[in-house]
């Protein structure tokens, strides 16, 4: 499942968290790209597509999975509207990062009704405004495809995580027969364009272990449903190395 609305949006303009104990919103500065006016139909259309899109149930299913033993002080990178929020235990604190302000406001609702500790931050991955070795573990699901500078995100997850922490993740990418992947290279040109932003061949394993992860865990296939090109998935664990 490829991400078709990955959009720049929108979402200022919030009047505040409904419970501010609960969760926050922080809009951090310098995300790097101009955002459509929060309230533009394009905008509200983008994020109502990609919350429908990955609101699927097999989807569901793989996040569940993937955020089952998520605890501690956690990182979300793209959170997008939130899908992942209501499903992680009260054990979690999840700071929550997404460049995307119209998905992050559709993502409050979803973090006010959250059993963990959630706060939004309008923020690209390659600028994590979050100090060195802060927190104990991060989570991506369906969102290193759309991140342009992946080196540059994966050097600054890196670079915030504490040594030995994990990284669970659920992610579409490179699919290993040749076939498959030629298609993939080929078709990424325009679907990049179409879906704003989303690569249907990035070779997600081998990037994390090439930004200095280990992968403790790896399971691949076609874990949902389509075709290989945009349904070739990549769920595990990485982590951090001690030292
Ligand atoms: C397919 S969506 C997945 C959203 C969410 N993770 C989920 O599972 O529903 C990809 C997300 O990546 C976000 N994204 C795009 N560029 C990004 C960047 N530079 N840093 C962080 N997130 C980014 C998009 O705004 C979008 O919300």
């Amino acid at each position: 499942m490829a991400c078709l609305p990955c959009r720049g949006g929108a979402a200022t303009g919030s009047k505040g968290p409904p419970d501010k104990r609960k969760y926050s919103t922080s809009l951090a500065a310098g995300i790097g790209r101009r955002q459509p006016h929060p309230e533009s139909v394009l905008s509200l259309l983008a994020s109502l597509l990609l919350d429908l899109v990955m609101g699927h149930p097999a989807l569901g299913r793989l996040r569940t999975r993937t955020l089952a033993e998520v605890r501690g002080r956690v990182l979300e990178l793209g959170v997008g509207t939130g899908r992942n929020l209501p499903l992680y235990g009260p054990g979690a604190e999840v700071l929550a990062i997404d460049p995307d302000r119209g998905h992050l406001a559709r993502a409050r609702r979803r973090a006010a009704l959250a059993r963990a500790q959630v706060r939004l931050v309008a923020a690209s991955a390659e600028a994590l405004p979050f100090p060195d070795t802060s927190l104990e573990g991060a989570v991506s699901t369906w969102c290193l495809c759309s991140i342009p500078d992946l080196p540059r995100a994966l050097g600054e997850v890196r670079r915030v995580l504490r040594p030995g922490a994990p990284w669970w993740f659920v992610e579409h990418g490179l699919c290993p027969d040749p076939a498959v992947a030629r298609w993939q290279h080929r078709l990424t040109p325009f679907w990049r364009r179409l879906s704003g932003g989303c690569q249907l061949d990035r070779p997600v394993a081998a990037a994390l272990a090439a930004a200095g992860f280990r992968i403790e865990r790896l399971a691949t296939g076609r874990l949902m449903p389509g075709p290989r090109l945009a349904a070739w998935t990549y769920l595990g664990l990485a982590r951090k190395p001690e030292a």
